[in-house]
C-alpha cells in the first residue's frame, strides 16, 4: 500500500470552510419534476434489498437469453458475481432488440467528424454494421475469450468494434489514442491480445494525425501475440502495410455478411479490459463482465440523465479510450435505446464555438462533459455560446474531477439556460458506472457537490480506522457492498485487485478519494488520497511518470507531483536530479518531455520540469511528494521536521532561485 496522506492535504483550509458553507440550492423546476422517470421512493425501496433492487433492474432493462436465478453471490468476498446462471448478449441489448422493436428507424449515432463530415447511423443500420464486423472478426481467427486491443479515434467504427467484439464474447481492451506505442504494446502484451484495431489516423484541430505508425512501432519487437491488425480509412494517410499481418477495414467488414446470430454468453463472462493508473508504475487492467455492467450502466443512464428515448438527443463528450466512453457512449446510451451525438475533434477546432454549433444543429437536450472543459469554455468567455440556440438543452452532467462551484454556476447559467438541472456524477473505471449524483427530479443540487449515492449503492465516508464519520467530517471514499457494474478483478493479478482495494479497510472497497459529509448529508469529493494525479479528468500516476524519468539517461532520480491548474484541475510537475554526466541547459527539459510523451504518451507531458539537486525524502526514503507540492503551487512549505535531511527544502529553493 501506498503512503496516504490525510484528505484534508489535498485542499487547502480555506477550500474546506467553502464547502462548509454551500448554500445554494435549485430544486428541478416543477415541470421537471412531474416528467421525472425515477421518483424519490427510488432510494428506500432500492436500499430496502439491494440485490433484489438491482434484479428488478436487470429484468426491466435488459433482455437476456437465459433468465437469471440468483442475483447476488458474496460468499468469496472480494469476489462477486451477478446474476451468474443467466445468459446474455450485450449487442443484442444495443442493437437488435431495437430493431425487432419496431425502433430499428431511431437513430442511434449523430456523428459529426472534426473537418465536418457527418453520418447518421439509425439502430437498423448499425445493427448491420456490427453483424458485419462480428462475422469479419470471426473470419480473422477471432473466438470467444480472445482479446482485442483497440486503438481507434472517435468515430463510429470505434462503437460497431467494440460490440462487434461483445457479439461473439471477445473482450476488449481498448487503449486511448493519446498513449504512446511503447504504453500501447505493453497493454497488447499484458492482454495476450490476437487482434487490434486501428486507423490510419484522425484529424486534431484541422490536421491529419496518426494512429497506425504506433502500432507499427508497437509490434516491431518480436515475440508479441498479434495475429493481425485491421485499419480502418479514416483520414486517407499513406500508411506503411504489413502484408498477411495487416488488412484494410473496407476489404473485410466492408465486405461481410450482413446476418449473424447473437447468443447469450455468461452473466460473468468478461466484457472487456481498461487499463487504468495506479499508484504503482504498472497500469492495471481492469475487468469488467458482462451482466451486472449492464444492468448499472443502463439504470445509471435512465435515472441520472433522466433519459426518454423518444425524445432525448444525448451527447457524451468523452473519448471511447476512457470508461466514460465505455460505460455512457457504446454501452448505456444503445442499450436503452437513447439518440446521441459522437464528435471525433477538439472543442476548438475549427473555432471555439464547434461544441454549441452541435448542440444547435442535433438540437441535444443531455450533454454530459468534464469540468476541465467548462472552466475551458468559461475562459474563452460567454459570448461565444451566447451565439448559439442552446435551448433545446434541457439537463447537465459533469464528471471526471470535482467541479467547483464557480463552474458550476457558469455551466448552468450560460449553458442551461438558468434552469437545467446539473448532475455531478462520481464514479470510476473501476465502479464501472455511476455511483454518486443527484436524481434531477429529486435531488435540490448544489454547485460543487456530488451529493448521493445511487440508490441501491453503499457509499460511506470513513475515517483512518474505517469508522462512518458523522456529518459535517471529512475522511475517504468507502464502498461497503458489492454492486452489479463493480469490476471483478484485475486482468491476470488476483492479489494486486485484493491489496489495491480491499485491504485498506476491512470488508470496504476503497476508492483512493478523499470525501466530506457537509452538514446535511451531502458527499463532497477532495481529490484522490493516493498517488494518482487526475489531469483534465485523466488518470495518471505520480509513480509512472517517474519511472519514464529516470528511464532516461541523464535522470538520476525524479519526483512528480500533480499540481492545482486552474483550467486542467492538475497539472504534472516533475522534479528531476540529473546524472552527473548530464549538462543542466534548456534542451533537457524538452528532451525529458518528449521522452515522457514517448514512453506512455503526449498526455503524460509534465507541464514543468524543474531540475533541483535533492529530493526531500524521509529516514525510510519515501519521498515527501507533499512538500514538493507546496513548491510547485507556491506555497509556503510546510511541516519538513520528518526528513531525513531538513536542509533539503532550502537547496531545492536556492536552486530554483538560480
Ligand atoms: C477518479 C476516477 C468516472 C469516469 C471518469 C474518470 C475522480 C471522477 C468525479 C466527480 C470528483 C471525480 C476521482 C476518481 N472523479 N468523477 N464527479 N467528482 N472526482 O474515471 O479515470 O477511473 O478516474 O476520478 O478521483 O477516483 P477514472
Amino acid at each position: 500500500m501506498s503512503e496516504v496522506t490525510t484528505a484534508a492535504d489535498n485542499q487547502s483550509g480555506d477550500a474546506l470552510e467553502n464547502l462548509l458553507t454551500e448554500n445554494r440550492h435549485f430544486a428541478p423546476s416543477a415541470e421537471f419534476a412531474a416528467n421525472a422517470i425515477v421518483h424519490a421512493d427510488e432510494y428506500a425501496k432500492a436500499n430496502a434489498d439491494r440485490p433484489a433492487f438491482w434484479g428488478e433492474q436487470a429484468r426491466e432493462l435488459l433482455t437476456w437469453s437465459k433468465p437469471f436465478t440468483k442475483t447476488l453471490d458474496w460468499t468469496n468476498p472480494p469476489f462477486a458475481t451477478w446474476f451468474e446462471d443467466g445468459e446474455i448478449n450485450a449487442a443484442y441489448n444495443a442493437l437488435d432488440r431495437h430493431v425487432e422493436a419496431g425502433n430499428g428507424d431511431r437513430v442511434a449515432i449523430h456523428f459529426e467528424g472534426e473537418p465536418g463530415d457527418t453520418r447518421t447511423y439509425t439502430y437498423a443500420q448499425l445493427t448491420e454494421e456490427v453483424k458485419k464486423a462480428a462475422n469479419a472478426f470471426e473470419s480473422l481467427g477471432l473466438v470467444k475469450g480472445d482479446r482485442v486491443a483497440v486503438y481507434l479515434p472517435m468515430i463510429p467504427e470505434a462503437v460497431i468494434t467494440l460490440l462487434a467484439c461483445a457479439r461473439i464474447g471477445a473482450i476488449h481492451s481498448v487503449v486511448f489514442g493519446g498513449f504512446s506505442a511503447d504504453a500501447l504494446r505493453s497493454r497488447i502484451d499484458d492482454a495476450e491480445a490476437k487482434l487490434v484495431i486501428t486507423s490510419d489516423g484522425t484529424f486534431r484541430r484541422g490536421k491529419p494525425s496518426s494512429l497506425k505508425p504506433a502500432v507499427d512501432e508497437a509490434l516491431v519487437a518480436p515475440g508479441h501475440s498479434v495475429q493481425h491488425v485491421v485499419v480502418v480509412k479514416r483520414n486517407g494517410q499513406d500508411v506503411k502495410w504489413v502484408e498477411g499481418r495487416d488488412v484494410w477495414w473496407d476489404d473485410t467488414v466492408g465486405t461481410a455478411s450482413t446476418e449473424h446470430t447473437a447468443v447469450g454468453h455468461a452473466a460473468e463472462h468478461p466484457l472487456f479490459i481498461l487499463y487504468t493508473s495506479g499508484t504503482t508504475g504498472k497500469p492495471k487492467g481492469i475487468l469488467h463482465t458482462t451482466g451486472g455492467y449492464l444492468t448499472q450502466t443502463a439504470y445509471t443512464h435512465r435515472a441520472v440523465f433522466d433519459l426518454h428515448p423518444e425524445t432525448d438527443v444525448f451527447w457524451c463528450t468523452a473519448d471511447v479510450g476512457w470508461i466514460t466512453g465505455h460505460s455512457y457512449v457504446t454501452y448505456a446510451p444503445l442499450i436503452n435505446g437513447a439518440t446521441q451525438v459522437m464528435y471525433e475533434g477538439t472543442p476548438d477546432s475549427p473555432h471555439q464555438g464547434r461544441f454549441w454549433e452541435i448542440v444547435e444543429k442535433y438540437k441535444v437536450t443531455i450533454l454530459y462533459t468534464a469540468p476541465t472543459a467548462i472552466r475551458t469554455f468559461m475562459k474563452w468567455g460567454e459570448e461565444i455560446p451566447n451565439k448559439y440556440d442552446l435551448s433545446s438543452i434541457r439537463l447537465l452532467g459533469s464528471v471526471g474531477e470535482p467541479i467547483n462551484p464557480e463552474a458550476w454556476m457558469w455551466y448552468r447559467r450560460v449553458i442551461g439556460g438558468n434552469n437545467a438541472p446539473i448532475v455531478d456524477t462520481w464514479w470510476q473505471t473501476e465502479t464501472g458506472a455511476i455511483m454518486v449524483a443527484p436524481l434531477p427530479g429529486v435531488t435540490n443540487t448544489k454547485p460543487g457537490s456530488a451529493q448521493v449515492p445511487m440508490p441501491g449503492i453503499a457509499v460511506d465516508v470513513v475515517d483512518e480506522l474505517g469508522a462512518s464519520v458523522p456529518h459535517g467530517h471529512g475522511g475517504y471514499l468507502t464502498i461497503r457492498e458489492p454492486w452489479p457494474s463493480m469490476l471483478r478483478g484485475i486482468w491476470g493479478d488476483n492479489e494486486r485487485y485484493k491489496d489495491t482495494y480491499w485491504s485498506r479497510f476491512d470488508e470496504m472497497y476503497f476508492a483512493g478519494d478523499g470525501a466530506k459529509w457537509d452538514d446535511d448529508g451531502d458527499i463532497w469529493l477532495l481529490g484522490r488520497v493516493d498517488d494518482v494525479m487526475n489531469i483534465s479528468g485523466h488518470r495518471l500516476s505520480t509513480t509512472e511518470i517517474e519511472s519514464a524519468l529516470v528511464s532516461h539517461p541523464s535522470v538520476a532520480e525524479a519526483a512528480v507531483v500533480g499540481a492545482a491548474d486552474e483550467t486542467t484541475g492538475q497539472a504534472v510537475v516533475a522534479f528531476v536530479i540529473l546524472r552527473g554526466s548530464a549538462v543542466e541547459d534548456a534542451d533537457i527539459v524538452t528532451t525529458l518531455r518528449n521522452h515522457v510523451g514517448k514512453e506512455i504518451g503526449p498526455i503524460a507531458k509534465p507541464k514543468t520540469i524543474l531540475v533541483v539537486p535533492e529530493l526531500p525524502k524521509t529516514r525510510s526514503g519515501k519521498i515527501m511528494r507533499r512538500l514538493l507540492k507546496d513548491v510547485a503551487e507556491g506555497r509556503t512549505v510546510g511541516d519538513a521536521s520528518t526528513l531525513a535531511d531538513n536542509t533539503v527544502m532550502n537547496q531545492i529553493a536556492e536552486s530554483l532561485k538560480a
